[in-house]
C-alpha cells in the first residue's frame, strides 16, 4: 500500500506526557500554556487533560481548571480521557470536544492500569458510550500493550484486534493502539497492525507509539506503508505511563513531522514553531529535550 498523502498528528504531551511527571504537581498555567502554544503551532487534535481519579494519578487532578484556562482555538478539538461515567460527566461540564476510553490488549495491565478486567472496562464505556451520544461527543478508542506487556511479555496480535473490534463495535469512531512500553520493532508493528485491520478498517486507526527502546520512528514507518494516517506523538518526546514501569514517552511530535516531510506527507503543522515548544516546555519543566529533531533544530528557530 502507499503512503497516506496527509496525516492527522494527534498531539499527547498534554495528557499522556504530563501524567508521569516525577515531583510536584505541575502548575495549571504551564499546562494551559503548553496547550496554546501547540495549538499555535498548526496541530488540530491535542489530547489535553485526563478526568480520572486524582488518587491514580496525581499530575491530571486539576483537568477540569486546564479546560477552563485555556484558549479555544477554532478548529482545534480538544480531547481528554475519560475511565468511566464520572469522568465523562466531568469533562462534559468542562465543555470538551472529544473524550477517549482506554482498554488494555493485557489483562494484567488492565488490572493495574484501571483496576478491572478488559471485560468490566469494556462494560463500563458503554454508558460512557450512550452519554457522549446522547450529547453528541465522538469518542476515540485506546488499546494499550499492543506490542508488548510490562507484566505479561508478549500479546498476541489476534488478542489486540479483539480489543479493538469491540470498541469500534461500540462506537470509538477511532481506535489508537497503543505500545505503551515501547518494546515493539517494525515488522511486529506491522504483523500486528494487519491482524488489526481484518477487524477494523485501517482508516479507523491511529498508531500510538512510546519510544522506550528508540524503534516508535521505525514502527511508524512500518504502519504508514500499511495505510495508518493518523499518529499520537508528544513534543519533546515527553511522557510515560504511570501504570508501566520503565516506560519513556511518546515519540517525539517534531521527529515524526520531520520523518513525514521527508515522505512529502503533509500535516498542516509548522516544524520550527513545534520545535520552539519543545524547547519551551522542556526548560519549564528543568527536563532534558527527549526529541533529536528539537536539538538539532535548537537555537536555530
Ligand atoms: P477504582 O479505585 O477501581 O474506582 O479506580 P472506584 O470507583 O473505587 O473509585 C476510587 C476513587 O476514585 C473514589 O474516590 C472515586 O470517587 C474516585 P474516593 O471515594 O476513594 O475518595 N473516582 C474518580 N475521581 C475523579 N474522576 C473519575 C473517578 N472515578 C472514580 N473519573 C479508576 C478506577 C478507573 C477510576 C482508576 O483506576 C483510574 O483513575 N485510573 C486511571 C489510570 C490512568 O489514568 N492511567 C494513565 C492513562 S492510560 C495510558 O497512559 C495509556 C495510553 O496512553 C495508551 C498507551 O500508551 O498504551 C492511553
Ligand atoms: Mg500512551
Amino acid at each position: 500500500m502507499a503512503f497516506p498523502k496527509q496525516v492527522r498528528l494527534v498531539e499527547m504531551s498534554p495528557r499522556d506526557g504530563l501524567q508521569n511527571e516525577p515531583g510536584p504537581v505541575i502548575a495549571t498555567r504551564i499546562k494551559t500554556g503548553l496547550i496554546d502554544r501547540l495549538a499555535g503551532c498548526g496541530l488540530t487534535h491535542i489530547e489535553s487533560a485526563s478526568f480520572v481519579s486524582p488518587k491514580w494519578v496525581p499530575q491530571m487532578g486539576d483537568a477540569a481548571k486546564v479546560m477552563a484556562g485555556i484558549t479555544r482555538k477554532p478548529g482545534v478539538r480538544y480531547s481528554v480521557l475519560t475511565p468511566n461515567l464520572r469522568g465523562f460527566e466531568n469533562a462534559l461540564e468542562a465543555g470538551v470536544d472529544e473524550v477517549a476510553v482506554f482498554a488494555a490488549a493485557s489483562e494484567s495491565f488492565s488490572q493495574k492500569n484501571i483496576n478491572c478486567s478488559i471485560a468490566e472496562s469494556l462494560e463500563r464505556f458503554h454508558p460512557v458510550m450512550e452519554a457522549a451520544n446522547q450529547h453528541g461527543i465522538p469518542v476515540r478508542g485506546y488499546v494499550s500493550t499492543v506490542l508488548g506487556c510490562p507484566y505479561e511479555g508478549s500479546i498476541q496480535p489476534a488478542q489486540v484486534a479483539k480489543v479493538a473490534k469491540d470498541l469500534a463495535d461500540m462506537g470509538c469512531y477511532e481506535i489508537s493502539l497503543g505500545d505503551t512500553i515501547g518494546v515493539g520493532t517494525p515488522l511486529k508493528a506491522k504483523r500486528m497492525l494487519e491482524a488489526v485491520a481484518k477487524d477494523v478498517p485501517v482508516d479507523k486507526l491511529a498508531a500510538h507509539f512510546h519510544d522506550t527502546y528508540g524503534q516508535a520512528l521505525a514502527n511508524l514507518y512500518a504502519v504508514l506503508e500499511e495505510g495508518v494516517a493518523v499518529i499520537d506523538a508528544s513534543v519533546a518526546g515527553l511522557g510515560g505511563c504511570p501504570y508501566a514501569k520503565g516506560a519513556s514517552g511518546n515519540v517525539a511530535t517534531e521527529d515524526v513531522l520531520y520523518l513525514l516531510q521527508g515522505l512529502g506527507i503533509e500535516t498542516g503543522v509548522d516544524l520550527d514553531k513545534l520545535a520552539a515548544v519543545g524547547d519551551w516546555i522542556s526548560g519549564q519543566l528543568r527536563r532534558h529535550n527527549g526529541s533529536k529533531v528539537g536539538q538539532a533544530l535548537g537555537g536555530k528557530c
